[in-house]
């Protein structure tokens, strides 16, 4: 493919993103961590490549469960780049990838706007055709990828197979469907910095902001910004703030080493049954006090919930404008107290829990205690 030659009047990046693409984990041990996020979460493993397939240095599988898609990998020796960075980071979130028509447009326009270009577009070719990707850097050693599969027709992608991968763990499904956020920590006081970037550099727009005062308890507090592309893009940005003891965040960032993904939350049209079945399979939640749903059922009286269903699975309960949502939060999902994934099930409301950021804050901080964290 030939490089694009851009018109003056190039459209932003935040318009080429067809969505998210998938996300890669790098991680110490791709075959346990699929295990699982396959027995935990129920995802199907829909490819793989690594030795086998002709892939020297990494260990690859693909998750697949409705629109999501994780890519886990494991770097197979001291001198790779994935096991370079489990070193640094534990476990954690390597490429944000995104959908785009054309990767090399994508990255020549984010570069024109004065992203730094950490893979230039390469095409690879398989036997069934080809893929394009380039990469930019973000927050920490994060990554955003501008994949192109318009040229690819069958499968995941050139050196994947899906000849002999795991088998469906046993149980009833989960039913997760989409990418519905995910969440970024950085640095206090670089929180503008990073909105600023993703408006200006790649063309997104300002969704929601929360100061301290509405993100705090009584230790610790956090600053968050929502940016979005307008279509299914969505990523919320938190900074640690001044508190009584460590912020959550500050905990992440000295864990990591550095700012990094947060929580990747997940959307269900039905949460009661996703849960149910979730902690079937063993999934483990942060707890919610008994008086978290008398106070709820006080402020969400327009709403017929299933009171006593989210109770006993722990599920919290908001509303705006729009409707209501219910969510969870997991523990978090790796050794280090950094990644963690949310369950979200959006009827109407666009918000991202506000109303029970307290109580959830709450939650995390009584984990915090038990590491001797806070
Ligand atoms: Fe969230």
């Amino acid at each position: 493919m030939a490089q694009t030659t851009l018109a003056p009047a190039a459209p932003s990046v935040a318009s080429q993103l067809h969505g998210w693409d998938h996300i890669e984990w790098w991680v110490g041990n791709a075959r346990a961590v699929t295990a699982w996020m396959a027995s935990g979460f129920g995802f199907d493993v829909i490819a793989y490549a690594g030795p086998e397939t002709g892939v020297a240095d990494r260990a690859s599988y693909v998750l697949g469960q409705g629109d999501i898609r994780f890519v886990i990998t494991a770097g197979l020796g001291p001198e790779s780049e994935v096991a370079r960075h489990v070193l640094a980071h534990g476990d954690g979130i390597r490429h944000l990838a995104w959908r785009v028509d054309d990767a090399y447009a994508a990255a020549s326009t984010a570069a024109g706007k004065g992203a730094t270009v950490v893979a230039e577009p390469t095409s690879v070719n398989g036997d069934a055709g080809t893929v394009t990707t380039a990469a930019i850097a973000t927050y920490g050693e994060t990554r955003h990828l501008f994949v192109d599969r318009s040229g690819w027709h069958d499968g995941w992608g050139p050196g994947f197979s899906s000849d002999r991968l795991p088998v469906r763990p046993a149980g009833p499904g989960v039913g997760l469907a989409l990418i519905d956020h995910v969440v970024g920590n950085v640095e206090q006081g670089r929180l503008d910095d990073w909105v600023a970037w993703y408006i200006e550099v790649l063309g997104f727009s300002e969704m929601r902001h929360f100061d301290a005062d509405q993100i705090s308890t009584q230790y610790s507090a956090l600053r968050s910004t929502v940016v979005h592309n307008g279509a299914g893009v969505v990523m919320p940005i938190n900074e640690p703030a001044p508190g009584l003891r460590k912020s959550q965040i500050e905990e992440y960032l000295d864990a990591y080493r550095g700012p990094g993904v947060q929580h990747i939350a997940l959307g269900t049209r039905d949460i009661v049954s996703a849960v149910g079945s979730m902690r079937d399979r063993s999934v483990r939640f942060l707890t919610m006090p008994a008086a978290y749903y008398d106070d709820a059922k006080e402020r969400l009286t327009g709403f017929r919930l299933p009171w006593e269903d989210l109770q006993r699975l722990e599920i919290e309960v908001d509303a705006d404008s729009g409707g209501y949502l219910l969510q969870i939060f997991t523990e978090t999902v790796v050794d280090r107290p950094t990644l963690f994934v949310e369950i979200i099930q959006r009827e109407g409301a666009t918000g991202f829990g506000e109303g029970n950021f307290k109580a959830l804050f709450e939650a995390i901080e009584r984990e915090q205690a038990r590491r001797g964290n806070l």
